[in-house]
């Protein structure tokens, strides 16, 4: 009895986690999103939400929506799940810019990435709306900010791509590692503990995680 245990447990560990260290007493987390992309979906509702739940203060969390993107000979930017796809990143981003605090700022990607799937699926403003955004501002974000939002996801997005090749890609502390990435989609409530607990200043004990 004891013996399967031990080996259903040791086949559940296959790799040690991944050393995570606080900086100034937080972790910060990049996440690369694209509209339409269920893992996405999964990221943010699985991992996310149930590490923002526990460990919210002691987190930063930074989303560039952009995915797997390519230019065309015009420049013109081809998303991976179509015009529907650019459309809703340019929406998710202008929403996060005018957010100013990450409570909102998961708020409005939990709505988005979430039935009805409102910017991707329905071309609507409904998640924005919801977490308090004016259409006007949205829009006026559109047509003044976005050049620079699209450019500043998609140079933060270039070398992570290169190295994850994954999309909702992620990093810890802005290090671009793929184990870490895997860790963090299996089990980030985890690893984000672990790390916590090793700064004495969260009070937070190994035993917790
Ligand atoms: C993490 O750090 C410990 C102790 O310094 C070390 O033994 C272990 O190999 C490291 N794990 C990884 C995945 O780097
Ligand atoms: C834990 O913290 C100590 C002291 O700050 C540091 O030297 C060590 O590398 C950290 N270990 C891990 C696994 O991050
Ligand atoms: C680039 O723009 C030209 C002129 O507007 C157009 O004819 C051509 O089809 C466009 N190419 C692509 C790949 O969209
Ligand atoms: C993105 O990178 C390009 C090429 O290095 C640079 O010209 C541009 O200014 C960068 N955009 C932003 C917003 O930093």
């Amino acid at each position: 009895m004891d013996k399967i245990f031990l080996s259903i447990i040791l086949c559940l560990l296959p790799f040690s986690l991944a050393n995570i260290s606080t900086v100034d007493g937080k972790i910060k987390i990049t996440i690369g999103t694209t509209a339409g992309c269920s893992d996405t979906v999964r990221f943010i509702n699985q991992q996310l939400v149930p590490a923002f739940e526990l460990y919210s203060e002691y987190l930063n969390i930074e989303y560039f929506p952009l995915g797997r993107t390519r230019r065309d000979d015009n420049g013109t930017l081809i998303c991976q799940f179509g015009v529907n796809d650019c459309w809703a990143n340019r929406l998710h981003r202008c929403a996060l810019h005018l957010l100013d605090n990450q409570e909102a700022q998961l708020e409005y990607m939990i709505c988005e990435f979430s039935s009805p799937y409102p910017a991707f699926l329905q071309n609507s403003y409904q998640c924005a709306e919801n977490v308090g955004l004016s259409i006007n501002n949205i829009e006026n974000c559109f047509a003044t900010d976005n050049n620079d939002l699209e450019s500043i996801s998609e140079n933060a997005s270039l070398i992570p791509m290169q190295v994850i090749n994954f999309v909702p890609f992620i990093t810890l502390n802005d290090v671009i590692d793929l184990d870490v990435h895997n860790q963090a989609r299996q089990d980030l409530v985890k690893l984000i503990c672990t790390a916590l607990s090793n700064d004495s200043s969260t009070g937070i004990s190994i035993n917790d995680c």
